[in-house]
Parts: C-alpha cells; structure tokens; sequence
C-alpha cells in the first residue's frame, strides 16, 4: 500500500497573517468544517497569544471539529505555551505546534541570543509542551538558512525531549530543491533518533518554488507537509495544497503516495476562501483558476474534443468543477431549490432555506435565468454568519459630473427605521458617507473591488470591501444586478462586522473579568 502524506493545513495561521485575508471567529468555524469536508489530517486554528479573537477562533474549532488533529502555534515562550493549551484541551485531537528560529541571521539580529541559549529555550519549550500535551510539533523557523550541523544537533534535542514531529520550515522561501533534498537527506543520516518523529515540511513561495520544494521533500523522505488553500500566506505564500494533492494524484506513477483528501471538494473549498476573503486567485492559477481547464485555441479544442486525453491531465470534475447548467427560473418552488442546493452539496435548515427562497425569488424576478453560481452568491449573501444589526432598505443615488453625487440610504435597526443623504465622490462613495452618517461608524475603505458573476447583461455584480474600522480591517461582500445597491451592503455587511467584534470582544473581556474576580475571591 501507498504511504500516506499528513496534510497539515495551516490556512487559517499562516494564510489568515496575510493582507486581506483576515477572518473573523465565525469565518475561521466555516473554513475549518469545510476543511474537515475536505479530509485535511490537520487544521492549524490560529495562534492563541497573539489576540483575543485567535484565541476563541481556535477554542471554538477545538471544541467543534472533532475528527482531524487541531494544532495551535506558540512561540518557545512559557505563555505562548500555556495560552495555546488553554484554547487547545477541548480537543478530540490537540497538538502544539511551537517553534524558534535557529539561523545565525535571526539569532543575530532578531532573537539576539546565542545558539546554546536558543537550543535551552527549544528544549523547555518543548519539555513544557509535553507535560501537557503528547502530540508536540517543533519547528526550526528559517531552517534553510540555518547552519546544518546546529539544526542536526537542535532536532536531535528536541526529539530527545519529546517532539513529535519535526517541521523544517522554508521561511523566506531561498531554498531550491536539490538543496532542500539535501538537507533533509543529512538529517536523515546524521540525527539518530529521527526515526521517532514524522518528518515535516514548510515552504513559502517567494521564488514560486514552495510545491516543486515540497514534493522534492516527499521525495526525500518528509511525511508531513504544510500548505494552504490557494496558496494564501505570508508574502508571496505557502505551498498551495491543491497542487500539492493533485500533483501526487495526477503523478501517482512517480510520486506512489496517498492522502486523505477527498479531491471533489477542492474547488469548493477554494471557493468559500475567496468567498470569506475576497481575495481571489488569478485565472490561469493551477487547478482553481478560472481558465484552468479552459481550452482556447482551436488545436486544443479540436484535440479535446476528440479525445480528452490529448490536453487533460486531469477532469475538472476531479476537483470538483462542475459544468455550470441552467438550474432555475421564477416559477421554481421551494422544493427545487432545496434540491438544487442538496445536489450542490448544501444542506439548509429550514430557516436558512426561508431566507435563501426570498433572495432567490427576488433574483429570478429580475433575471430569467439562474445558474448556480449565481445560487452560491444567494447562500453567501442570504446566510450572514453574524447578527444583521442594521439592514439596508433602500439606497438611491444620482451620479454627479461636474457636480458631486448624491445618494440617500434607508437603514434599520431593530425595528427602527433611519434615513439620510449625502454627497461624495461617486454614487458609491456618497452611500457610503450616508451610511458612516447613520450607524456613527467612520470606516476607511482600504479595498474595493468588483467581478460579475455568470454571464450576460443580467449578470450579478458582485463586491467586496476592506474597510478599515479603528485600526482593524473588516470584508464585506454582496451581489446584485445593481452595482450600486451590491456596494452598499458589502459596505454595511463590514459595519455590521465591525460592530459584531466590538460587542464580542466586550463581552468577552467581561467573562474574562468575572473569571479573574472569582478566582480573587476563591483564594482568599
Ligand atoms: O514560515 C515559518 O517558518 C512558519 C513557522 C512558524 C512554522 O510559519
Ligand atoms: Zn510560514
């Protein structure tokens, strides 16, 4: 039988630090179910010391997600430790993932400490991890860079102390792979007990080798490897597991390993990233892009259609693609759309199927043909994973040239029902300004972006924003035949956020405050 490879996803630690793919708890709950739907071996949930939401986003996960192992990340420090145990011991499954850099370089400049100093502080890392946890992964950070004999000697000790598994991360992606073969070949060969631990992988992508890296080190013996979906992470990324999974399935022949992964829900998963995120990939990205199985020219659509294997290494639906048919019209009824959805690999309760039917109906009246992708923006759009504080009613607007534009927007809240006007810089703009005006809310829009969805002139439009509250960056998304009206509710979806987090994180500092305070008087 095939050795299987750990997929260890780390697309909501490492993914989630890069710009504009933040998540909120509720989001980071979403992808981690869909990643188990995908049969990822395990889920990164976040990195508890560094905020309170990664905290309970990584709480929340271990408490729910029950099959995959969940691990958290902690730097080599007491707190990190303690405070990744405290969101990890939910877990059916629980590993800390704890790590330190060993290159000269950041010993030099960023840790300021000795190599003897920093082997100390590995090994009570990981001595500390142990004593609460028995699935322990270390981590050298920068191990590419990182004198060869010193990371024999630091992995040796850390083994010796209890890790687990032992992540060779490509940091700052230099490494190529005849080099990273290398190294991990040596430590095969120089470390006598690595034999105990799964031998991991980490690769970023800044010379855009982070896969070609990581099946060079399945090839040389790493069991492990870590990457994300669509290839998000820190800077130019980290290994994209869909590549990754499909180059050992598609190249099964040279590459005789097997995963967990169930292929048909790549596509999916990569979808609802982009969906959460609104970042997306580019179109000719492999497996995910959008012209990743598109034949344009003539030779290769004649090839194709005589035979499939001529320009096809894979199917789409291998991944998950499915040839997008004409599903609805207005005379549907509930019940068809509760089927389409369940072939589409939706499952609605009733309520959410209530709200989903409004959206769809008011849709089919002003387009006469719904496909299903435009049954996806409705889910995204109708299924808001945080409370509608306010909604939006109505928005009305006049574009202005040379004169500003004007826009008046009706909100409510509770019943309550709010009206204002405004100017600005476009129709888009002045809707925005009407809203800030309303809900008290003064947002920075940091990103605003636009594609439509499906095809023709009904097609929807559909947006999504950055918007900057107090420092901290909210995405807001939604769709509409009209742009304006998509604009702002993907605005207000972020407000709506925005005031989420702040409720939360109050109420979260009060549970924290009722905790400490009992604690007080039960020591007294
Ligand atoms: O890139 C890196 O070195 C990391 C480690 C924390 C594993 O993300
Ligand atoms: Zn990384």
């Amino acid at each position: 039988m095939a050795e299987r490879i750990i997929i260890f996803d780390t697309t909501l630690r490492d993914g989630e630090q890069s710009p504009g793919c933040s998540m909120n708890v509720e989001e980071k709950l979403r992808m981690a179910r869909q990643l188990d739907a995908l049969g990822v071996d395990v889920i990164e949930a976040g990195f508890p010391i560094s905020s309170d939401e990664d905290f309970e986003a990584v709480k929340r996960i271990a408490q729910e997600i029950r099959r995959p192992i969940i691990a958290a990340l902690a730097r080599a420090v007491r707190e990190d430790i303690e405070r990744a145990w405290e969101a990890l011991c939910y877990a059916e499954r629980p590993r800390i993932h704890t790590f330190i850099a060993t290159s000269d370089i950041h010993l030099q400049y960023k840790l300021r400490k000795t190599r003897e100093q920093v082997l100390e502080d590995a090994c009570r890392a990981v001595r500390l991890a142990k004593s609460l946890c028995d699935d322990v992964e270390f981590s050298a950070e920068d191990a590419t860079r990182t004198d060869l004999d010193y990371l024999c000697q630091i992995v040796e000790a850390v083994i010796a102390e209890g890790a687990t598994t032992i992540n060779i991360p490509d940091t700052v992606g230099y490494t190529i792979p005849s080099e990273f073969v290398t190294i991990l070949h040596t430590l095969r060969e120089r470390v006598p007990n690595i034999d105990r631990v799964t031998l991991s992988v980490h690769c970023h992508n800044d010379l855009g080798l982070a896969v070609a890296n990581s099946l060079a080190a399945i090839q040389a013996g790493a069991r492990q490897v870590e990457c994300t979906i669509n290839g998000i992470g820190e800077r130019a990324g980290n290994a994209a597991l869909e590549e990754i999974v499909m180059a050992l399935k598609v190249r099964h022949d040279l590459l005789p390993y097997e995963t967990g992964i169930h292929t048909e829900q790549i596509y999916k998963t990569s979808q609802l990233l982009s969906n959460i995120t609104g970042v997306f990939v580019q179109p000719n990205k492999a497996i995910v892009g959008r012209n990743a199985f598109a034949h344009e020219s003539g030779i290769h659509q004649d090839g194709v259609l005589k035979h499939k294997l001529t320009y096809e290494i894979m199917t789409p639906e291998s991944v998950g693609i499915k040839q997008s048919t004409l599903v609805l019209g207005k005379h549907s009824g509930r019940h068809a759309l509760q089927k389409k959805f369940e072939d589409m690999g939706y499952r609605l309760s009733r309520a959410e199927l209530d709200k989903a039917y409004k959206l769809f109906m008011k849709l089919a009246e002003r387009k006469k043909e719904v496909y299903e992708e435009d049954l996806l923006a409705i889910l995204q759009d109708g299924l808001r994973d945080i409370p509608e504080t306010y909604t939006l009613r109505l928005v009305q607007s006049l574009a202005g040239n040379p004169k500003a534009a004007t826009a008046t927007v009706v909100l409510e809240r509770g019943g309550q029902t709010f009206i204002q006007s405004a100017t600005g810089d476009g129709p888009v703009a002045a809707a925005y300004a009407a809203i800030d005006q309303i809900t008290g809310m003064r947002g920075q829009l940091v990103d605003y972006s636009i594609r439509s969805i499906g095809r023709g002139a009904e097609a929807l439009g559909e947006v999504f924003v950055h918007v900057d509250f107090d420092g901290k960056v909210f995405t807001g998304r939604a769709a509409s035949t009209d742009i304006v009206d998509a604009s702002a509710r993907a605005y207000l979806h972020a407000v709506n956020k925005a005031l989420h987090a702040r409720e939360r994180l109050a109420a979260l500092q009060a549970e924290e405050r009722a905790t400490s305070s009992d604690g007080a008087s039960s020591s007294t």
